[in-house]
């Protein structure tokens, strides 16, 4: 193919991807972004792909062993491994830029410089670039690919999800970061030399350390920021990759995925009431002696039956699921009970906490594959400004966005996130299945107030039987 008509594709390829995520701003035009930017990018893999030259083979290989874990893994998972399944492709994405980085500068090694410059002419403004793309892919790609694998580990309970703190953890952090950086430059200056490869290998080594050590610190409920950010940086590995093989597209997408990927990571900061560098550096969700001061009271378990007529009466009724939404698959049973409340002259609304749940956006997917209607769903801020006047919340399986120790005691390690205030309902039901803690591990004091009620039990089954004694 023309090297002119590659090109044209590969922007209409960019507008198409740019198009799609600007779509996916508004949940009404989200699945409809979504076709388009797979469009792009179907477009910029076939044009990539009808290049002269490629070794098919390889490709085909690397296609059919790649499609096929893909496929076993994406049909194995349950829907609620699906967060830790994003943060592993979100690391093998960062293992590509590894490799891509590290494979161009063997090629070039065997090669011999000159023949690679000559063969490569404008594309590249000379060696030093190639050496400073081949670093900036290999030290993104290395930290997210480590990172992302110690976030599954976290995610899935593998390993403990608090954070792990040892003696001089920064000051060792902050060492293996200056060594990456100094190896990198070193290896540069003498990208040339034989010994070169030794310092890219030393910068390799250093990178999947980074990984490990800058993400083992981090835990508790700041892991939303640090999946947001691995996401970035998968984008970034892959923009330097497309750099190192001079794929216009590549940096592209890449670039789009690592700026989206940084906003995000914003809002979860936002979220959480804290700044980049304090979820980076903070060790918070560490566990402390001090989970926050001690409860008094004690939780009081309600009945369906008389849940029912509770709701009954409800004038306005505010869902907040959480995590357990998602373990319970209720989600389509919620939406069966709002439609019957609606119907019994309630007003409706499900509130959705931005780090609910184990992934970005994890409780809108849900809502919306049950078909909750868009204007029946309110983010924190809206639904906190009506609280007082709502009659019934009913939490569905979320425990750390509801507790308020996180804005009324000092001493809690989630002091300073903001939460929905269903505390300030007029009544409060949570559901959950016992008296176990949420993510970050500490005890709610949402549930010995006189206004909260808890009706145990999996979240489907009990929402269920409300629905039954509606039906009754
Ligand atoms: P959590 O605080 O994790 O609480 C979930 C609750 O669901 C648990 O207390 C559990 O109690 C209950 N549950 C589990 N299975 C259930 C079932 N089948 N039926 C009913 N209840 C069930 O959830 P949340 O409020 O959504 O908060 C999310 C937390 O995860 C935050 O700390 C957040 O920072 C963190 N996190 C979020 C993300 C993203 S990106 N959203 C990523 C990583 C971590 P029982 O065991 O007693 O049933």
């Amino acid at each position: 193919m023309p090297e002119s008509i590659i090109n044209v594709s590969y922007i209409v390829a960019a507008i198409l991807f740019i198009l799609g995520i600007k779509m996916l701003g508004s949940a009404s035009t989200a699945v409809k972004g979504n076709r388009i930017s797979s469009l792009g990018m179907l477009l910029a893999v076939i044009v990539t792909l009808s290049k002269s030259g490629l070794d098919y083979t390889w490709i085909v290989a690397g296609l059919v062993l790649g499609g096929m874990i893909g496929l076993v893994a994406a049909k194995r998972v349950q829907m609620t491994g699906m967060p830790e399944l994003v943060a592993l492709f979100n690391g093998f994405g960062g293992l590509a830029s590894l490799l891509v980085g590290w494979s161009e500068y063997e090629k070039v090694r065997t090669e011999g410089w000159g023949v690679y410059m000559e063969k490569v002419g404008d594309a590249m403004p000379g060696q030093w670039f190639l050496a400073l793309v081949i670093v900036l892919a290999v030290i993104i790609g290395g930290i997210t690919f480590t990172g992302s694998i110690v976030a599954y580990l976290k995610l899935s309970g593998k390993i403990g999800g608090t954070a792990t703190i040892f003696p001089l953890q920064k000051l060792i952090n902050l060492l293996v970061m200056l060594g990456a950086v100094v190896a990198g430059c070193y290896f540069i200056t003498i990208v040339d030399n034989q010994t070169a490869q030794f310092w890219l290998w030393c910068v390799i080594f250093l990178s999947l350390l980074i990984g490990v050590l800058g993400v083992i610190p981090i835990g508790g409920g700041d892991m939303p920021v640090v999946i947001a950010l691995l996401n970035s940086f998968s984008g970034l590995g892959a923009a330097a990759a497309g750099f190192v093989i001079t794929n216009t597209v590549l940096v592209v997408a890449g670039c789009l995925v690592g700026a989206s990927g940084l906003i995000l990571s914003m809002i979860m900061c936002k979220a959480m009431n804290r700044s980049l560098g304090n979820v980076l550096f903070g060790g918070f969700g560490a566990l402390t002696s001090s989970g926050g001061k001690q409860v008094e009271g004690e939780m009081k378990a309600l009945s369906v039956k008389d849940a029912y007529y509770v709701l009954e009466a409800a004038q306005s009724v505010v869902f907040v699921p959480g995590y357990g939404m998602a373990v319970a698959q209720a989600q389509h049973v919620v939406k069966e009970l709002s439609e019957i409340l609606e119907r019994n002259g309630a007003e409706v609304r499900h509130a959705v906490h931005p780090v609910a749940g184990r992934m970005p956006g994890h409780m809108n997917v849900l809502l919306a594959e049950a078909d909750v209607p868009y204007e029946q769903l309110c983010e924190m801020e809206e639904v906190n400004a009506i609280i007082p006047t709502v009659d019934v919340a009913i939490v569905i399986g979320a425990n750390d966005v509801v507790n308020p120790a996180a804005i009324e005691d000092e001493e809690s390690p989630i002091y300073g996130m903001p939460i929905i205030n269903v505390h300030q309902a007029r009544s409060v039901f949570v559901l959950k299945r016992g008296q176990g803690a949420g993510y970050s591990g500490i005890i709610n004091t949402l549930f010995f107030r006189e206004n909260c009620r808890m009706i145990y039990g999996d979240a489907k089954a009990t929402v269920g039987s409300m629905v039954a004694q509606f039906e009754e």
